[in-house]
């Protein structure tokens, strides 16, 4: 008889045939930067996540690099929002000046800076994307992404990562990078990114709500798989380094399909509002925060993300060095 169990007899056994690890170098840590001064501060729908002002970022920043973590993923928040999201393509925006500052620092200097590409935070109605008589315009609003993706890789950025779901803006991007001398800037696009209810915490931490309608003319409806390929397929073409499929959790078939399909990195974004659910039922004490964390990005792991972009990676961090000590 085939006898499962003998392979799970203890944990020295278990480990020696466990088929996926969640390691700390395939983190990205997700950082909210705001303008002015002294400020940390919390995101309500998001216990442990702050907004920082760039005088308290290295706080947070000695964080990520004391646990190893390799990357951050920069969202930023101006101080004024217009009509065409200005804010994000100025040379002395939110994003340049924290990644000057973040590139300035002999200690930061092996991290992977990642700057978001997207107008959502920076305009008034909170669009991705320029709006008239309340259409979202599409190929309109690509110069100006293009110019947030050379401005963030002008002030050091090792990475931009377009999440504003625009058709052909990876495109865009990638020429403005290599007709401004940034042919060696790695593009990392969500490419499979649904419009999702999962994203709520995330506005409230960046600011981002539409102010009127949805993003359901920009970003993925959720029942749709195949077009996920679609997507990535286009977004490859047009010249992605790393594609990345959001929200994670409930859509680790995509991240199977397009790992097991086109050979790339994948990143799994595992969003805010997965985020939240986990923070709230542990608060509650019905959850295990540590298991559960450590079991959805196993997961995901599984499915076939080769990095995962998480809140919880600080704890995560923590907990597989514990693991890890505990085992020597
Ligand atoms: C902005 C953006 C969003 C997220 C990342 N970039 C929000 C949105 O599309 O509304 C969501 C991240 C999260 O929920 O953690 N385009």
């Amino acid at each position: 008889m085939e006898r499962m169990r003998r392979l799970r007899v203890s944990p020295a056994v278990r480990s020696m045939v466990r088929e996926h690890h969640v390691r700390t170098e395939e983190l990205v840590y997700p950082v909210f930067v705001i303008e002015g001064q002294n400020i940390c501060r919390p995101v309500e729908s998001m216990p442990g996540i702050c907004q920082y002002s760039l005088d308290r970022l290295p706080e947070e920043l000695n964080r990520v690099t004391g646990a190893r973590i390799p990357a951050v993923l920069l969202f930023g928040i101006p101080a004024h929002k217009d009509e065409t999201g200005s804010g994000a393509y100025d040379a002395d925006g939110i994003i340049p000046k924290a990644i000057r500052l973040i590139k300035s620092e002999e200690r930061y200097q092996n991290l992977v800076v990642i700057a978001d590409v997207c107008l959502c935070e920076y305009t008034s109605h909170g669009h991705c994307g320029l709006v008239k008589d309340g259409v979202i315009l599409n190929d309109e609003t690509l110069p100006l992404l293009a110019q947030a993706a050379v401005s963030y890789a002008a002030a050091g950025a090792d990475m931009v990562a377009p999440s504003d779901m625009m058709d052909g803006r990876v495109g865009a991007i990638r020429s403005a990078l290599d007709g401004n001398g940034f042919s060696h800037i790695p593009i990392m696009a969500y490419s499979a990114k649904f419009a999702s209810a999962f994203y709520g915490p995330f506005r409230d931490a960046a600011h981002s709500a539409p102010g009127f309608g949805d993003r359901k003319t920009y970003q993925m409806d959720p029942a749709n798989g195949r077009e996920a390929m679609r997507e990535i397929r286009a977004d490859l073409l047009e010249g992605a380094d790393i594609i990345i499929a959001k929200p994670a959790m409930a859509y680790a078939d995509i991240i199977r399909e397009a790992s097991a399909r086109f050979g790339v990195p994948v990143a799994a974004y595992n969003v805010s509002g997965e985020y939240a659910m986990v923070k709230a039922a542990a608060a509650n004490g019905w959850l295990d925060e540590k298991k559960t964390v450590m079991e959805i990005l196993t997961g995901l792991k599984r499915a076939g993300a080769s990095m995962i972009i998480t809140y919880h990676a600080l704890d995560a961090a923590k907990w597989i060095w514990e693991e890890e000590r505990k085992n020597l």
